[in-house]
């Protein structure tokens, strides 16, 4: 099954200058708790943001580039990325980003873990839009709002009607 999961501000931005545009230590804990163990896929810009493959996950990038450190599988097409995922149907693929790569799966997604936060911020990169008529809300848990996490957030799950 193929997942997607990103944080967005209250206008669909989630990238500036190749970088998140907040600091949110919540939400990277979810990200880290949620991809823990799974495997993730990434197009080439989201992966030079983090700069190294992410530990306790298989790392998948997809890029033209052969250019990657050790422990990174690169895939240069959607369509070898959707093979493999069909060769593997039990499995979690979670597409951590980033727009580019999330417009090309769009269609054939499973699973989305967005997280909303709920202000607004200078950037670059907007999510693509996604009809949530195909999706039910399946939760919604409320984010950690303190001194380090200064914007409110929500934590949801969609899940695809159809499956
Ligand atoms: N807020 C969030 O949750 C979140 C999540 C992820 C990313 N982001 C942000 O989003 C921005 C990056 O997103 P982006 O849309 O610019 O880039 P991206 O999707 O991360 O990467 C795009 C690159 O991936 C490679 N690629 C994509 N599709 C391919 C295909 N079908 N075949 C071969 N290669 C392919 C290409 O690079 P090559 O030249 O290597 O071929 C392409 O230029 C950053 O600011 C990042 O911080 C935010």
């Amino acid at each position: 099954m193929l997942s997607f999961i990103w944080a967005e501000d209250a206008k669909g931005l989630i990238g500036a200058s190749g970088q998140l545009p907040w600091h949110l230590p919540d939400d990277m804990h979810y990200f880290k708790r949620t991809t823990m163990g799974n495997t993730i896929i990434s197009g080439s810009r989201t992966f030079r943001s983090y700069n190294r493959p992410l530990p306790g996950r298989e790392n998948i990038v997809v890029s033209s580039q052969k250019n990657f450190p050790d422990g990174v599988q690169v895939i240069s097409s959607i369509e070898k990325l959707c093979d493999l995922i069909e060769q593997h149907a039990d499995k979690e693929y979670i597409v951590t980003g980033g727009a580019n790569l999330f417009s090309q799966l769009l269609s054939r997604v499973d699973r989305l873990y967005r997280t909303k936060i709920n202000a607004e911020f200078d950037g670059d990169t907007y999510m693509p839009p996604i009809d949530y008529s195909l999706f039910d809300k399946v939760k919604s848990i409320p984010g950690v709002v303190d001194e380090k996490n200064k914007y409110p957030h929500t934590f949801e799950v969609f899940e695809r009607k159809d499956h």
